[in-house]
């Protein structure tokens, strides 16, 4: 079955945010939303997440998951903020607790953050099914980008978060906590794995040089023949080489510190302090 697919592209974050219907139906599944943070004033904003709401409810659609594909280390997720308009239950990978440790503990947080992804409403695994109405969807577990990083199969299409990009930017960096070329490496190899027609949509898009439009969907063809990284059987000695040094040259994200604090909380700001305001923290010299 083939799911129809709606794109939401944030220009501020590069981030590509999906709608998945069914075909013939109403039920849908959200991937990836944005809940828009300007960092210097401390404030958020839901002009991505209202445009999603209201095409949702134009389109008379049913939400029935909102989906991480992993923690997002570059933008806030709106999951909550969706879930309280639309309803649908909160999905990610089983390992975010490997990241809510990690994180839990560069960031100080007390007991009353718990590490065990009770925050959301599903934690998946290699090889786990769910269902959008009469669509079905299947999980791979696709490590490297961060340890938690799962692809979504759904249908024909692919959701593969961080991990490949489009051909002609190659893929996703590995130099975050818990993160690993070697382990990308395998992942790819594993969606490389399914039908060469398998519609592929990236969870960012930042422009290739000599590309002046962003794109985000791509097949499995494509990606074996022309990614710039890994296609025409690229071995892992040569990709892990090229992507530890080209990693070694990025810098943070720009909202890294206050993405992690909220998407490790299913999207949910830490609790008030001790005034009623919601604070986020920067930890010096710890990242
Ligand atoms: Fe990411």
């Amino acid at each position: 079955m083939k799911p129809i697919v709606k794109a939401f592209f944030d220009e501020q974050t590069n981030t590509v945010s999906y709608v998945v219907r069914e075909p013939d139906g109403t039920a849908c599944a959200l991937i990836d939303s944005v809940l828009d943070f300007d960092h210097a004033a401390g404030r958020t904003d839901t002009r991505s997440a209202d445009k999603m709401i209201a095409w949702v409810k134009a389109e008379g659609l049913r939400v029935e998951w909102i989906l991480e594909s992993h923690v997002h280390a570059d933008h806030l997720s709106a999951a909550p903020y969706l879930q309280e308009h639309l309803g649908g239950k909160i999905g990610i990978g089983a390992n975010i607790t490997l990241v809510q440790d990690t994180f839990g503990k560069v960031f100080n947080e007390g007991t009353e953050f718990q590490r065990d992804g009770s925050q959301f409403d599903a934690l998946f695994n290699e090889g786990d099914s769910f269902h959008i109405g009469q669509l079905r969807g299947d999980v791979l577990h696709t490590p490297g980008h961060t340890p938690a990083c799962l692809t979504y199969v759904i249908g024909d299409a692919a959701f593969v978060g961080d991990t490949l990009f489009m051909p002609d930017f190659g893929t996703a960096r590995c130099d975050f906590p818990g993160g690993s070329s070697e382990a990308l490496f395998q992942s790819i190899q594993k969606i490389l794995t399914l039908p060469h027609e398998t519609r592929i949509f990236v969870g960012h898009d930042y422009k290739a040089p000599g590309r002046d439009d962003y794109a985000w969907e791509t097949t499995v063809g494509e990606q074996k023949a022309l990614n710039i990284h890994i296609g025409q059987g690229r071995p892992i000695e040569d990709f892990v080489a090229m992507r530890d040094a080209r990693d070694a040259t990025l810098s943070m994200p720009r909202l890294i510190l206050p993405s992690l604090q909220v998407n490790m909380r299913a999207g949910q700001m830490p609790d008030a302090d001790t005034d009623g305001n919601v604070y986020l923290k920067v930890p010096i010299n710890k990242l």
